[in-house]
C-alpha cells in the first residue's frame, strides 16, 4: 500500500452518509479540474459548514493529471484547517471504469471510489463492482456502484437514452456486491442539456420547466433497501441566470435545461445522500470569464478573470449547500 487516505486528512463516506440520511440532507459532490475550482469548493463548504466530497473524473485526470489533483486535494484540506474549517472532506474517484483505475486511486490516497459498471450487462456489473469492493474495503475505502443508465454523456461513454434503475434489482445488487452507496437513474443526466425543449413546459418567465424526476422509482428503491445511501448523478440545475450571462456576453448556449432546485431539495430529504454537481460550476466560471472579457477587453491577467469566477463559484456553492442540498450548518 503506497499511501492511505487517513494520513492525508480525508475521510471515507460512511459517517457522512449516515449523518446525511438521518438529517435528511445530501452531501455535495463537486468536481474539480483546477486550482480555482478546488479553492472555491473548500471555501464554500468551510464557510457554510458543510461536509464535502471532492470528485475527480476521467476527464479531470486526463486534463490535470491524477497525482497533481490528489496533491491539490491534500493541500486544500490543509488550507481548510489553516483557515479554521473543520468539515470532513472525502476524495472520490468519479465514474471509475476499471478495477485497475480504482486500485491506482486507492493506492494514491483516495478515500472513496465509484466503479461505474452500469453500461455492462447486470452480471458483469455485479462481478466488477464486487471485485472493487473486496479490494477497497481492505483499506477502509468506500465504494459507489451504479444501476441504471443516465442519458447524455458519462465521461466517454454515450448512452442513447435514460434507462431507469429497476427497483427489483437493487437488493440483489447491494447484497452481492457489498457496495456502500448506489447511484441510480430516475431522470437526471449529465451536462447542460438534460431535456429537449419539446419535453418541457414554459413557466410565466419563459423558463423551460422539465418533466419531474421519477420519485416513484426512488420510493420503490427505498422500500427495498431501507436506510441505504442513494446517489444522484447529473444533478446540476443549469441556473438560467448564468446561462443568460453567457449568452448576453457572446456565448451561444441554446435551450440548456437542468434539474429544478426544488426537486433536488425533495430528493435530498429522502435516501439520496450524495448529489453530484459539475456542469453548474462550469457554467458559473464561463459566465464570469465572458463577463470580464466583454467588460474589460484589455484584460490579460488570468487572475483578473479567474478570480471573479472563483468568487462567484463560492456564492453558487454556498447557495446549493444552504438552499438545495441542506448540507449547510451540519458540522461544528
Ligand atoms: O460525470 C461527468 C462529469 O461531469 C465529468 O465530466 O469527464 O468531462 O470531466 P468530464
Ligand atoms: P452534472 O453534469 O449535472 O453537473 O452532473 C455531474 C456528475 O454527475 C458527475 O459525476
Ligand atoms: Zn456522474
Amino acid at each position: 500500500m503506497a499511501v492511505n487516505y487517513k494520513d492525508l486528512g480525508f475521510v471515507n463516506t460512511t459517517e457522512m452518509f449516515k449523518k446525511a440520511f438521518e438529517g435528511h440532507y445530501a452531501v455535495p459532490a463537486y468536481n474539480f479540474n483546477n486550482m480555482e475550482q478546488i479553492q472555491a469548493i473548500i471555501t464554500a463548504c468551510g464557510k457554510s459548514k458543510s461536509p464535502v466530497i471532492l470528485q475527480v473524473s476521467s476527464g479531470a485526470r486526463k486534463y490535470a493529471n491524477q497525482t497533481l489533483l490528489q496533491y491539490m486535494a491534500q493541500g486544500a484540506v490543509q488550507m481548510a484547517r489553516n483557515d479554521g474549517y473543520n468539515m470532513p472532506v472525502a476524495l472520490h474517484l468519479d465514474h471509475g471504469d476499471t478495477f485497475e483505475l480504482c486500485v491506482s486511486c486507492i493506492e494514491s490516497g483516495f478515500s472513496s471510489v465509484m466503479i461505474d459498471g452500469s453500461h455492462h450487462p447486470y452480471e458483469k456489473n455485479v462481478e466488477l463492482t464486487a471485485k472493487v469492493v473486496e479490494y477497497a474495503h481492505k483499506y477502509d475505502v468506500t465504494v459507489e456502484g451504479e444501476l441504471g443508465v443516465l442519458s447524455g454523456i458519462e465521461d466517454d461513454v454515450v448512452a442513447a437514452k435514460s434507462i431507469y434503475t429497476q427497483p427489483e434489482q437493487v437488493e440483489d445488487f447491494v447484497k452481492k456486491t457489498g457496495v456502500d452507496s448506489l447511484a441510480i437513474s430516475i431522470g437526471t443526466s449529465h451536462g447542460a442539456y438534460k431535456f429537449k425543449p419539446e419535453q418541457c413546459t414554459k413557466n410565466e418567465k419563459g423558463v423551460l420547466v422539465p418533466p419531474p424526476l421519477r420519485f416513484d422509482i426512488l420510493e420503490e428503491i427505498e422500500k427495498r433497501i431501507p436506510g441505504f445511501p442513494i446517489v444522484l448523478h447529473g444533478s446540476s440545475s443549469v441556473v438560467p441566470e448564468y446561462v443568460n450571462i453567457i449568452n448576453n456576453n457572446g456565448g451561444k448556449l441554446k435551450a440548456a435545461v437542468g434539474i429544478p432546485a426544488e426537486q433536488l431539495r425533495t430528493a435530498a430529504k429522502s435516501a439520496v445522500c450524495k448529489i453530484n454537481i459539475d456542469s453548474d460550476g462550469r457554467l458559473v466560471m464561463t459566465a464570469m470569464v465572458r463577463k470580464v472579457f466583454a467588460e474589460k477587453p484589455e484584460e490579460f491577467d488570468p487572475r483578473k478573470y479567474l478570480g471573479p469566477a472563483r468568487e462567484e463559484l463560492v456564492k453558487m456553492m454556498i447557495d446549493k449547500n444552504e438552499n438545495v442540498l441542506g448540507s449547510a450548518g451540519r458540522v461544528d
